[in-house]
C-alpha cells in the first residue's frame, strides 16, 4: 500500500522550513500533498494563486509532491484525498502545546488518520512565516531562510530590504 500525507498549512510564504519538512517527507511517505489553507478570516501578504505558484515552482523536480488547497476541517480533506497521514512540523517547545490540541482534535474527529511530527534541520527552527515578513518588511535579511523565489517576490511586494 502507498502511503500519501497531506502537509497542511497557510504558507504566506513558503519559508525553507517548510521545504525541509516537505523534503523530509517525500522520504518517508510515497507521496505528499502540499495543502494550503483558503482562509478568507486572515488577510495574506501572498494571494492563493501566488502561494500555489511558489510552492508549484519550488517543487517542480519532485514527482511525488502536490500542491493543493482545501477549505473546511482538514480532516475532511484528508479523508477525500484518499490520505492517511497529516504532516505536521515541530520547531520547538513552544509549538507542542498547539500542535498536541490540533492532532489530539483531528484523531477524535477521524480516528483513521494518523498525524506525524517532523523535525525540521537545526538551522530552521526559528524560522517562522510571521518572522520572515517583519523581519524583511522592516529591512532585515532573510536570503537563506526562504526560496530565492521568494525573497523576489517579497522584493516586488515593494517592501523594504538591506542589501
Ligand atoms: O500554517 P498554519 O497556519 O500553522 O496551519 C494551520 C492549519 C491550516 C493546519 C490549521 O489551521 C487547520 O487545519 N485548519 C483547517 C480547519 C480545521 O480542520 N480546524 C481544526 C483543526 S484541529
Amino acid at each position: 500500500m502507498s502511503t500519501l500525507a497531506v502537509y497542511p498549512g497557510s504558507f504566506d510564504p513558503l519559508t525553507n522550513g517548510h521545504v525541509d519538512i516537505i523534503s523530509r517527507g517525500t522520504r518517508v511517505f510515497d507521496r505528499i500533498i502540499v495543502a494550503i489553507l483558503v482562509n478568507a478570516e486572515k488577510a495574506p501578504l501572498f494571494s492563493m494563486d501566488e502561494r500555489i505558484e511558489i510552492a508549484r515552482e519550488v517543487f517542480k523536480a519532485h514527482q511525488n509532491v502536490e500542491v493543493d488547497t482545501f477549505d473546511g476541517l482538514l480532516v475532511d480533506y484528508v479523508e477525500r484525498r484518499h490520505a492517511q497521514v497529516i504532516v505536521r512540523g515541530l520547531r520547538a517547545v513552544s509549538d507542542f502545546e498547539v500542535e498536541f490540541q490540533m492532532a489530539l482534535m483531528n484523531q477524535r474527529l477521524n480516528p483513521t488518520i494518523e498525524t506525524v511530527f517532523m523535525m525540521p534541520a537545526e538551522q530552521y527552527t526559528y524560522i517562522s512565516s510571521r518572522l520572515i515578513k517583519e523581519v524583511f518588511s522592516l529591512g532585515g535579511r532573510v536570503q537563506g531562510l526562504v526560496p530565492e523565489l521568494v525573497e523576489e517576490r517579497l522584493r516586488g511586494k515593494g517592501l523594504a530590504q538591506k542589501k
